[in-house]
């Protein structure tokens, strides 16, 4: 399986938006793909994908997919590998009640669990911890009554 790593000018927006809506079961809204990420992994048959903002803190990942039928194979377990090869701090949320918790659970340093999210971050100094979780908490929701 290769892992892509294009620009964001590269990827084919149209392409990311049937994945994620394949994943998640719904496409993210207009006010996500707006704003352009700073770094994206993609499989090569866009069949997953992790995206990435920088935050002041360190790398955020603001979506991590993979396609309703590619699910099971590995393939975000190659994505996070060629991502954490490259990103020395990274921090992300999940709904509560995602059932990827325990993966996320194992790949972290620390995590948080809030009312409604979980927020997850590895190589964050523990002095960074709260802001951390304050950025992660306060992104906006971009695909709404499911798990982003
Ligand atoms: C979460 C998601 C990206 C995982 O992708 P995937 O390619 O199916 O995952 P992989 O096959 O690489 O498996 C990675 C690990 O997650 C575990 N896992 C995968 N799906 C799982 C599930 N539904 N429930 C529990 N564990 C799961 C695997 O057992 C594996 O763990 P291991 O390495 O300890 O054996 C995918 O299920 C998805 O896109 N879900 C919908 C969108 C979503 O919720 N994204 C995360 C939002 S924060």
């Amino acid at each position: 399986m290769k892992i892509k790593i294009p620009i964001p000018d590269g990827v084919h927006v149209p392409r990311v938006r049937g994945l994620l809506a394949s994943s998640f079961g719904r496409a993210p809204s207009d006010a996500f793909f707006a704003r352009t990420p700073d770094r994206v992994y993609l499989e090569e048959g866009y069949r997953g994908c992790a995206i990435l903002s920088e935050a002041p803190l360190g790398a955020y990942l603001t979506k991590f997919a993979v396609s309703a039928e590619a699910q099971g194979e590995g393939i975000a377990r190659d994505l996070w590998e060629a991502l954490v090869a490259e990103t020395p701090v990274v921090f992300w949320r999940a709904r509560r009640q995602n059932p990827i918790s325990e993966w996320y659970a194992k790949l972290c340093d620390g995590l948080m669990r809030l009312r409604e999210w979980t927020v997850y971050w590895k190589g964050l100094e523990p002095a960074s911890v709260p802001a951390a979780i304050e950025w992660a908490v306060g992104q906006p929701v971009d695909i709404s009554h499911d798990e982003d």
